[in-house]
């Protein structure tokens, strides 16, 4: 066994932002991160005890206590460990985080019961500490039941809307801020700076982290952990993977192996595609045609979740007797931040979805550990350290696919046939808009999905009785929300008319104008 040195990772300054649960918490670490502070999301109870253990790995900096959809009052309210008020870091609590805060400090918060919800208008009163340099009058994103009525006398009123006269606050002489206003939100006009005061007069920390600053922590992490065994990555050619696997090569080199699974649930060509770009890099690939076994276990299967943890355990059966194969012991995934947060593993959160890479896994895998290089990234941050790792600039503005691939685009029962049906009608989409390179590089995805819906139509003189094929494209920077792209009716009216041409099983095309949220990107 060969002994790795340990080298001393960079601490970064760091802004920890506490999850109350709020569907905003993750925005919130995003922004910051675009300011090039590091930002970590962690669990509200955390204690003192180990925020100060986490400085070890962390300059940390300034807390920020996110919103949540409690209330003080409740009895399993989330609460914090009022030890961390004494800390000394300054603090700043947005919405929940701020109500909790004035809570804390014996202020008294109003039960509401009617929920305040849009855009709102602020009267700044005093433009000092967050607020410095806004205007007197802002326009802000506000989301909450409870109000502040009363503060203890250390806290002093800095802005007022005419609903919450008590919206943002400081403490008299601690670095303590409450806002009850969301500046995370693009809908808040000048958020950006609300965080920037925070993130750099008050906390004093400096821009000097970048994504691509974990290249070589990730490295030494990944040869560390397989210490000289060997490991195979699961390389599905989307920009996640792509980059895990650049970073895993450069840790481990040959004891490294690489595959790709193709379940048959591939876009067209996808196989193809990855053999021929992964050939330029010096990495061991595998490609294992496991689609039999996928369509077996799909076979009658209809629940959207369902469908996910089959894949997701499929998967890892392939990879298993990959493992055997070449004495693998370590199992690296391209899993980033927003697949873990949607698959629930925040405590205060909902689950959406079970990415097939996370809450996909079953519990008994014959892997010593699975390492994820990637999982805190989100996904603009992998594509900036793919481009400083040399990853051609094609397959880094490649649209994200998602690991089960179109067998969650397949309402109902994934067959052989649906997905062979459901390549083509893609494949349609794909060409009609990479045929405008302009609109294609404004969209985050483009795709069709293969509805269980049948509706009649008429194809020539005859009546047709056939499938709904919907039509999916939005814009999004990081997934996580995102708008339905208006796309020009003339590339729409194309698509729709080489479908049902094409594809005679196709008789009606619909597209989907729904953003996230309501709706998740995928329809499963
Ligand atoms: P949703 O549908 O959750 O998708 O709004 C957000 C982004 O994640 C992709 N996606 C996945 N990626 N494994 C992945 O690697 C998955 O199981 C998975 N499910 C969704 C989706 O394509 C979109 O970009």
């Amino acid at each position: 066994m060969k002994d790795i040195p340990e080298s001393k990772p960079i601490k970064f300054d760091t802004i920890l932002v506490l999850d109350f649960g709020g569907q905003y918490c993750h925005l919130i670490a995003k922004r910051i991160r675009e300011q090039r502070v590091y930002s970590e999301i962690v669990s509200c109870d955390i204690t003192a005890d180990a925020v100060m253990h986490l400085r070890e790995q962390f300059d940390v900096k300034g807390l920020i206590l996110s919103g949540g959809p409690s209330s003080v009052y409740e009895d399993d309210a989330p609460r914090l460990d009022p030890k961390i008020l004494d800390l000394g870091l300054p603090i700043l609590g947005l919405c929940y985080g701020h109500q909790l805060l004035i809570h804390l400090f014996k202020g008294h918060v109003k039960r509401g019961h009617k929920r305040e919800y849009g855009s709102a208008s602020v009267l700044v009163e005093k433009p000092v500490g967050v607020l410095e340099n806004l205007k007197r009058k802002e326009t802000v994103w506000m989301s909450h039941y409870d109000t502040v009525e009363s503060l203890p006398n250390t806290f002093e009123v800095l802005a007022h809307t005419d609903n919450c006269p008590i919206a943002a606050v400081r403490h008299k002489w601690r670095p303590i801020y409450g806002i009850q206003w969301h500046p995370e939100v693009a809908h808040t006009e000048h958020g950006g700076i609300i965080l920037r005061n925070f993130i750099f007069n008050i906390c004093g920390c400096s821009a000097s982290w970048s994504p691509s600053s974990v290249i070589d922590t990730a490295i030494e992490e990944i040869r560390r952990t397989v210490n000289g065994k060997r490991a195979i990555i699961g390389l599905s050619g989307g920009i996640d993977s792509t980059t895990a696997t650049i970073l895993s090569s450069k840790a481990i080199g040959k004891n490294l192996t690489a595959v790709f699974v193709d379940h048959g649930f591939m876009r067209e060509g996808e196989p193809d595609y990855v053999a021929k770009t992964f050939a330029k890099f010096d990495v061991n690939i595998v490609v294992i045609d496991a689609q039999g076994r996928f369509f077996t276990k799909l076979k009658g299967v209809v629940d959207p979740e369902e469908k996910r943890k089959i894949i997701g355990e499929e998967f890892i059966r392939v990879f298993e007797d990959v493992a055997k194969k070449t004495g693998a012991e370590y199992l690296i995934q391209g899993t980033i931040y927003p697949d873990r947060i949607e698959s629930g593993v925040r405590k205060r959160s909902e689950k959406i979805k079970s990415h097939h890479n996370v809450a996909g896994i079953p519990s008994n895998i014959r892997f010593t550990a699975i390492i994820e290089p990637l999982r805190d990234m989100y996904k603009d941050e992998v594509r900036e350290i793919a481009r400083s790792l040399g990853v051609p600039d094609a397959l880094i503005r490649r649209q994200p696919f998602p690991g089960p691939g179109l067998a969650v685009r397949i309402i109902g029962e994934a067959s052989p046939e649906s997905a062979d049906l459901l390549r083509k009608a893609d494949k349609i989409v794909t060409e009609e808009i990479e045929n405008d390179q302009a609109l294609e590089e404004a969209l985050w995805q483009y795709f069709a999905v293969l509805t269980n819906i049948r509706s009649t139509g008429v194809k020539g003189d005859t009546r047709a009785y056939g499938s709904v094929l919907a039509i999916r494209v939005v814009e999004s920077r990081e997934a996580m929300t995102a708008r339905f792209a208006r796309i020009p009716y003339k590339v729409l009216e194309r698509m729709s008319t080489r479908i049902t041409n094409e594809l005679p099983q196709i008789t009606r095309v619909v597209y989907d104008i729904t953003h996230k949220p309501p709706a998740t990107i995928e329809w499963e």
